[in-house]
């Protein structure tokens, strides 16, 4: 207990405290004006869309909304993040770097489409740190040349990196984030105007493969600050070690002080989102990108301090904390991950545990040994062997797997039952049958007594070959399926969030008769852009890069066309979804990371788990010891101790 409280203190206190607060000085009052907040109003200038983006009437609608918050957030005493400079947040890369790059896509998107257009566009330039452009979105996004493909691709890619830069979002002058949707047409901005930590990661990505370090190790730390803060909802409290579902950054008044102002992170925990969802994938994904920040950057830096540490193990500590549960899995409520509404997801979803097994292996990799430590590392080594045996074993279907449900008895009581978790074989119902090909597998969306999900859920896929939670031989069975099922996981837009859709009293039912989750719509068979990127990174791993790249083809397309919007609806993915966002980050962020990768798929390496040679004996013991499995596998030479 007096160990736990002396690391949420060191958590708090260590390494980024600092006396710079970001207060936004009025020169009325002192001829001092902070270097970070000139600095951070002169960097939001420089990509002139994201300035009309939050210009004239969104401003009103941006400072109105933000008293009505603050009148709350005083009363419900939300905890809101004093501003602190980041000691040596500008140590790694220099901001001439981040201007270089952003200046030789800006003038090669200005080039070629001044040549496409035939007309001399001098509007786009780089000026003393910012970008002018006398048009808007629409000058690079609907531009109807479409015609030669090699254009094409270089343009959208550049419009794609303009537009990524425009949705960073500042903090005291550095940048933080990138803002989830950047959509100047639309008034409804409900949170789509917050960093969400989950829809970071691929912009994160794109950063640290264009070297750009800054952003991402100023994210890590930022909502590193902002995890464990007590938050309540009707008078309880999240588990020390949440992550936050996004965050905001808000200027407000400065305490005291009637002309000066301060900039403030303001987290939701799933508080104030829709439905009041927890955001479980949260810190699993912060932990994701951490080890990508290091191998990527080289920077270990980040990853030694003792406030990161400190953050791995409350992380770790809350996914490992006993509960009710039998299985190894990670038991959530629905709508706690990508899919954050209600879907029938609650549970074991495959998506938690394959960003659960994931963040383990990265948190074995990045703890430092210490006194005490010899706990948490035997915790997270049998939980990875648990885990591992659980989820390749239980819930992996393939053809023979089927029929084996299939023909299952039921009620079995003993030990060694065959249908363990009690499975009525009437649940293997006629879409499956017709639809699961002779190559090829998956591993289905949840499992619980009495339930198989056998829904394709293609994040969790995904994330199993790139995480090596699948076997090998099930890591190119689930990419078989994929150019099997092409026609319905890629069709017209890449990528199936999942497959089939809940139509029907299913979906009434399972779905509470959600409007915005009609079938094969948004979360309920809709089609993810962003995707590509996690299904680019499974495909280099497998050395099948050239599925990948059939798909990005699908997607440049009409992506850019139809201003990046966040999903599209339909059974083939044939139009934007009914309330898609449009410009959303991620999908934006997705298709740079899935063209980057597959024009240097070595960089791929720092973002997947080769399979763990300790892992792989523990299992092949368990597996030889069950009295079922035909003999023949080999015991690794190395054993394993558990
Ligand atoms: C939607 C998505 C969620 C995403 C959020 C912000 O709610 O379901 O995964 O994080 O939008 O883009």
């Amino acid at each position: 207990m007096m160990m736990e409280s002396l690391e949420v203190a060191a958590h708090v206190l260590s390494g980024t405290i600092s006396s710079h607060s970001c207060s936004t000085l009025h020169s009325n009052t002192s001829p001092f004006i902070s270097p970070w907040s000139i600095d951070g109003r002169i960097r939001r200038k420089r990509c002139p869309l994201h300035a009309r983006a939050l210009s004239n009437s969104n401003v009103n609608q941006n400072l109105s909304r933000v008293r009505g918050i603050l009148h709350s957030h005083k009363r419900s005493r939300h905890v809101m993040l004093q501003c602190q400079r980041n000691e040596s947040s500008s140590k790694i890369t220099s901001e001439d770097g981040n201007r270089s790059w952003v200046k030789d896509a800006v003038s090669k998107a200005s080039q070629i489409l001044s040549d496409v257009n035939g007309q001399t566009q001098t509007v786009i330039g780089f000026d003393e740190g910012a970008i002018k452009t006398g048009d808007d979105k629409s000058f690079l996004a609907g531009t109807n040349d479409h015609a030669s493909p090699k254009r094409r691709g270089s343009s959208f890619e550049d419009e794609a990196w303009c537009l990524l830069q425009e949705s960073m979002v500042y903090y005291c002058g550095s940048p933080v984030g990138t803002i989830a949707a950047n959509d100047p047409s639309d008034s409804n901005v409900l949170n789509y105007d917050q960093v969400f930590i989950r829809d970071f990661i691929p912009s994160g990505i794109a950063f640290l493969l264009k070297g750009e370090y800054d952003i991402v190790r100023n994210f890590i730390l930022h909502t590193l600050q902002l995890q464990s803060w007590e938050k309540t909802m009707d008078c309880h409290s999240p588990g020390q070690g949440l992550m936050p579902a996004s965050f905001k950054v808000r200027t407000v008044p400065l305490d005291g002080d009637d002309f000066a102002t301060e900039e403030v992170l303001d987290p939701d925990f799933g508080e104030a989102a829709i439905g009041r969802v927890a955001p479980v994938d949260s810190g699993l994904w912060w932990i994701i990108l951490l080890r990508a920040y290091g191998k990527c950057s080289g920077d270990l830096s980040v990853q030694e301090r003792i406030d990161v540490q400190t953050g791995i193990k409350m992380i770790m500590k809350l996914c490992l904390a006993d509960g009710f549960d039998m299985f190894p899995t990670l038991l959530v409520t629905d709508g706690s991950c990508m899919i954050d509404r209600r879907m029938g997801i609650h549970g074991h979803p495959l998506e938690i545990q394959a960003l659960f097994y994931s963040a383990l292996l990265g948190a074995r990799e990045m703890l430092a040994p210490e006194d005490g430590s010899a706990d948490l590392s035997r915790a997270l080594n049998n939980r990875l062997i648990a885990l591992s045996f659980h989820i390749r074993e239980y819930y992996w279907v393939d053809m023979k797997k089927i029929n084996e449900i299939y023909r299952y008895k039921t009620e079995e009581y003993s030990y060694d039952a065959v249908n363990k978790f009690n499975i009525y074989p009437d649940q293997v119902s006629p879409w499956l049958v017709e639809w699961m090909p002779d190559k090829g597998g998956y591993f289905i969306g949840n499992l619980q007594p009495a339930h198989m999900d056998f829904r394709f859920f293609s994040l969790g896929n995904l994330w199993s070959i790139v995480s090596s939670l699948a076997t090998t031989h099930q890591s190119h069975a689930i990419l078989d399926l994929v150019e099997a099922k092409w026609s319905d996981l890629v069709a017209d837009m890449p990528f199936k969030i999942c497959y089939p859709a809940l139509e029907g009293q299913e979906w009434r039912i399972i779905t509470g008769s959600d409007p915005k989750n009609t079938p094969w719509s948004y979360h309920n068979g809709g089609s993810w852009p962003t995707l590509l990127w996690q299904l680019t990174v499974a495909c280099i791993k497998m050395n099948r890069p050239e599925i990948a790249a059939r798909a990005v083809e699908v997607a440049e397309k009409r992506i850019a066309a139809d201003k990046w919007p966040e999903y599209y609806d339909t059974k083939q993915g044939r139009f934007i979804g009914k309330q898609a966002r449009l410009y959303q980050t991620w999908s934006i962020a997705g298709f740079l990371v899935a063209k980057l990768l597959l024009n240097k798929p070595d960089a791929a390496r720092s973002l997947w788990n080769e399979e763990d040679a300790d892992i792989i004996n523990a299992l092949n013991i368990m597996v030889d010891s069950n009295p079922r499995r035909k003999q023949g596998r080999k015991v690794l030479k190395k054993t394993y101790i558990v």
